[in-house]
């Protein structure tokens, strides 16, 4: 008769006489469990640190300003900021921000010089500041020619902004036919690096650092 099938013959019911001590290898696995899950709470593993340096070049101080609100936005990380003149030496950084001012469409000689030596396989950001406008053909080029200078797969990204161009400089150049044009929209410079390039500049500085951890 079904209904007198006993539960323990259907393996639902343990008798108290069935139990058995589980094996001692699994006690000690059970206390070590525990005891990692304690010292773990206690003592959090530190996220090993990660050292970022921000070097730049600057005649007329744009650059300068970008860099110091790079180094601001940079998070969670030892950091320091220097102008390339004064960096003596880039082995304990992990990430190296670059900064310089487009000068004739390119990286000013001694910005070059300095991108030349850092050692291979360090991770690089560049950032620039340009009169020309921003995303435009000029700012791109000198950020191509930087990025030609280091091996493969390096640099991890880069930021432009307009930086107010020297007053003489437009001058000159409004008086000759042929820069005429780009002196025009380099007059649109005036104001930058504003709050908003500042603010932008943060944001990149924070997605470099976490694109530096992630590689
Ligand atoms: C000699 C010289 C050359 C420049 N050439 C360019 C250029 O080719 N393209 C451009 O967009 N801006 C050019 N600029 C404008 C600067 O890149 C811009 O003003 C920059 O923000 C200056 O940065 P700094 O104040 O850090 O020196 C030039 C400025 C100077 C003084």
């Amino acid at each position: 008769m079904p209904d007198q099938v006993r539960h323990d013959e259907l393996g639902l019911f343990i008798k108290p006489s069935n139990l058995t001590f589980p094996p001692i290898y699994k006690i000690f696995l059970a206390f070590g469990i525990k005891i990692i899950y304690i010292f773990g709470e206690k003592f959090p593993l530190k996220e090993v640190e990660m050292k970022a340096l921000v070097a730049y070049y600057s005649d007329t101080g744009n650059t300068e300003k970008l860099a110091r609100s790079i180094y601001e936005g940079i998070e969670q990380a030892e950091k320091e900021i220097l102008h390339i003149k004064e960096v003596k030496d880039v082995e304990d950084s992990d990430i190296i921000f670059c900064g310089f001012p487009v000068q004739a469409h390119s990286v000013p000689g001694k910005v070059e010089g300095f991108i030349k030596s850092i050692p291979e396989g360090k991770k690089l950001a560049f950032f620039a500041t340009h009169g020309s406008l921003r995303g435009g053909q000029l700012a791109i080029q000198a950020f191509y020619y930087a990025t030609s200078l280091r091996s493969k797969g390096t640099v991890l990204g880069t930021f432009g902004c307009r930086g107010k161009v020297k007053s003489s400089i437009i001058d000159a150049l409004m008086k000759k036919a042929e820069h005429r044009s780009w002196a025009i929209e380099a007059q649109g410079a005036r104001g930058h690096p504003n709050e908003s390039d500042f603010e932008d500049a943060k944001e990149w500085a924070k997605e470099m650092i976490a694109k530096a951890r992630a590689s």
